[in-house]
């Protein structure tokens, strides 16, 4: 069995939370390199989406393991050294906890791992997401798992006829659904269209069992209290074979649907899929990027990445994202391109309402 695990940070941001320094990538190579040659590691690869880094390992310890964890969490910490010395925005802004404990979860980064026998052909691709939250994979996961519209796979592909398991976690009471598609979809959007609570953590094959996609679900206003940055999270999605081929996997990504992040992290914008080159929101910090790595495995050995997005085809969504940004910044302060107040109370919300509190009269 080979385990692949995914964990993401924010660890300093270069310009302001515009993109990465690459003494931080080349520091994370580093710290990672070490513990291939160690033999923790298979194999591992670093990138980075906006200014969120990304450490992409395989290994056979399994997931939630320890040394991997803390692995991935003393990278951090030293990656945040060099944010540091170079006096970087935010240096160490997603490490949340002082001492590592056992396991990453709850300490601030992101995490998404999945454990398989690998197939005779591993094909898979790792989204990775900056300007926004846990929650924003819900609808692309719909769309390849569940859509017949956008995976045409699920109606003339006998080995996915039989549909798909989600795995809802509603973040907020810490419980936990499954659902299956087709029969259960109505269902299902009732949750999963409420993105900001409901995310889907993972999805199955009805009659193999086989892992097909997880997600990182981590949020981190939740853990924090308040608001700290984005969660910028990222997801794993096995293709062809049993599952959905390429294609279909990336066939959501040219709607560019709206989701919670931006500037602050509190406003909705279109989620803009970009080559890894281009992702360095800008504009007003933003508008939200989704980066796309492609991989095929072997023992697992990463062959690849393919950076998938770095296509004209996906010129068109380019274009349109940044037609609804233009759209929505002319709301300016106004919801609903500002978040609603259940949301802003992680923000700003909390102490401007202390301060005015004696001056709210009964009418
Ligand atoms: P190939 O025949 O090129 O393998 O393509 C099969 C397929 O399923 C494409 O979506
Ligand atoms: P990040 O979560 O990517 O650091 O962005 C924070 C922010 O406030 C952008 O305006
Ligand atoms: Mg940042
Ligand atoms: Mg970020």
């Amino acid at each position: 069995m080979i385990t692949l695990s995914v964990v993401k940070a924010d660890v300093g941001g270069y310009v302001g939370h515009s993109s990465m320094h690459p003494d931080i990538i080349d520091k994370a190579k580093e710290s990672l390199e070490r513990e291939k040659r160690s033999g923790l590691l298979i194999d591992f690869h670093v990138t980075r989406c906006g200014d969120d880094l990304q450490l992409i390992m395989t290994h056979g310890l399994g997931v939630d393991n320890e040394r991997v964890h803390k692995l991935s969490w003393d990278t951090f910490l030293e990656c945040t050294q060099v944010a540091k010395k170079l006096k970087l925005h935010g240096a160490g802004q997603d490490l949340l906890r002082d001492a590592f404990s056992g396991n990453i979860r709850g300490m601030g980064p992101g995490v998404a791992e999945m454990e398989f026998e690998e197939r005779e052909a591993e094909t898979i691709i790792i989204f990775m997401a900056d300007k926004t939250s846990a929650g924003a994979w819900n609808l692309p996961l719909y769309k390849i798992f569940a859509d017949p519209f956008n995976t045409i796979g699920l109606v003339i592909a006998e080995n996915m006829h039989c549909g798909f398991r989600f795995d809802v976690q509603d973040v907020k009471e810490h419980k936990r659904i499954f659902f299956n598609a087709p029969e259960e979809i109505y269902d299902m959007l009732v949750f999963i269209g409420a993105p900001s609570r409901y995310t889907v953590k993972a999805v199955y094959h009805r009659v193999t069992g086989e892992i097909a996609s997880v997600s990182s679900t981590e949020r981190l206003s939740l853990i924090a209290g308040r608001y700290v940055g984005k969660d910028d999270p990222v997801c794993i999605v096995r293709c062809q074979g049993d599952f959905p081929a390429v294609g279909e996997v990336l066939e959501p990504f040219t709607m560019p649907w709206l989701v919670e992040g931006w500037m602050r992290g509190s406003h909705h914008g279109p989620l803009m899929p970009v080559s890894v080159a281009e992702s360095n929101p800008s504009r007003f910090d933003g508008p939200p990027r989704v980066i796309a790595a492609g991989f095929q495995l072997s023992g697992g050995k990463f062959v690849g990445p393919r950076d998938m997005f770095d296509d004209p085809s996906f010129d068109e969504a380019r274009r349109q994202t940044n037609q609804i940004a233009d759209y929505l910044r002319r709301h300016g302060p106004f919801e609903p391109h500002r978040l609603p107040l259940e949301e802003m109370e992680y923000t700003t919300m909390p102490q401007v309402m202390k301060r005015l509190e004696g001056r709210f009269e009964n009418f």
